[in-house]
């Protein structure tokens, strides 16, 4: 029986990294049946609304989707179709692992970076309720709950005792937020409590932005609300090569929709220009979540190959290759 995978290739370069993307996972051979659902800014300012039916059914009934990136008009517009998404499945909790690519030159090449990001996918500053209260003073409403906060702790505790993780730091701001953060902290405490094998710590954001900068061989695993954790998340892609490289996930109880940190960027679609390791590599969660691990390990195998060789990377990555090239090479080192 072939695994059913919803793939909404999204807009910007989101056509091009889902084409090579799923060449890629067609070649490790596995059987995948895609059903193609297409989701992109004209398409929503057209049915005026962000998330149509098509799309929702079909990731309800698959239950695992690989999502390219979809534009969100900034200050205005439509709300983001990507947050109502993991919304409306209840896409809980946001994984993105951040790793040292061997043969990746970087800035950060005498240090080893392996850290794995958890960023809560549904509330906080995300909530999208904005109003303006009298003219020119505005109000954003931060959502912080018990049970969501618990929810993403119980899951990245969950994922560190299984995958051999030592430490945990959550990351928060409750000097300041003192009741919402505070909450997030409390609930972090008690989950950690439940886990005396995880060493645990606590880190104001803005001192964790720095460490992260200065020694980010020391993190393991991040804790974060979700507008931290956005941030926090791109700053991370930063330290191993940028935001072609990061993969991720948004996995739910029983939906799982993978995708990179990274969005629509704009100003090199269509061009042949978009590195496709970030949605690659999440296409390897997606093997791991199916149950292929022979295949994730060789997807995971043939993208590092491509970059130890180093002779058909993309130019974010310092190379000259056009996308077609880049998973060209990756296939073959499958
Ligand atoms: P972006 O992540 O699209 O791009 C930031 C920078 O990184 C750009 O210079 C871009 O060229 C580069 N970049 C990103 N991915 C790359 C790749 N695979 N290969 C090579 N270079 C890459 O962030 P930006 O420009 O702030 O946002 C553009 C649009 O994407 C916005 O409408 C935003 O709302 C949306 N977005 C969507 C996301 C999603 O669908 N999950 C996530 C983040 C942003």
């Amino acid at each position: 029986m072939p695994h059913r995978v919803t793939i909404i290739p999204g807009d910007g370069i989101g056509p091009e990294v889902a084409e090579a993307a799923m060449r890629a996972v067609n070649a490790t051979g596995v059987d995948i049946q895609w059903e193609r659902k297409e989701l992109t800014a004209d398409i929503i300012i057209e049915a005026g609304k962000e998330l149509p039916a098509h799309v929702l059914d079909s990731l309800n009934d698959t239950r695992v989707g690989l999502k390219g990136p979809i534009t969100t008009p900034v200050a205005g517009g439509f709300k983001s179709v990507n947050v109502a998404l993991r919304k409306k499945l209840d896409l809980f909790a946001n994984v993105r692992p951040v790793r040292t690519v061997p043969g990746l030159k970087t800035r950060y090449n005498d240090v080893k970076i392996d850290m794995v990001i958890f960023r809560e996918n549904t509330e906080d500053l995300y909530s999208g309720l904005e109003h303006e209260i009298v003219t020119d003073v505005v109000e954003s409403l931060k959502i912080i709950t018990r049970y969501a906060s618990m929810r993403i702790a119980h899951y990245a505790f969950n994922y560190a005792v299984k995958h051999g993780r030592k430490k945990i730091a959550a990351v928060h701001k409750a000097n300041i937020m003192k009741l919402s953060d505070g909450l997030f902290l409390r609930c972090c405490r008690e989950v950690a409590a439940m886990h005396p094998q995880i060493t645990y710590q606590e880190l104001i954001v803005d001192n964790a932005s720095m460490q992260l900068v200065m020694r980010p061989e020391q993190f393991d695993v991040l804790l974060l609300p979700n507008l931290y954790g956005d941030i926090v998340s791109d700053l991370a892609a930063g330290l191993v090569g940028g935001l072609g490289i990061v993969p991720g996930a948004n996995m739910g109880e029983n939906v799982a929709v993978f995708e990179a940190v990274h969005g629509s960027a704009p100003d090199i679609a269509g061009r042949g220009l978009a590195n496709p390791t970030a949605l690659m590599s999440s296409a390897a969660m997606m093997l791991r979540y199916l149950g292929e691990e022979d295949a994730a390990v060789r997807l995971t195998k043939g993208i590092e190959q491509t970059y130890i060789e180093g002779k058909h990377l993309t130019k974010d990555v310092g190379g000259s290759a056009h996308t077609d090239e880049f998973t060209d090479a990756v296939i073959r080192n499958l």
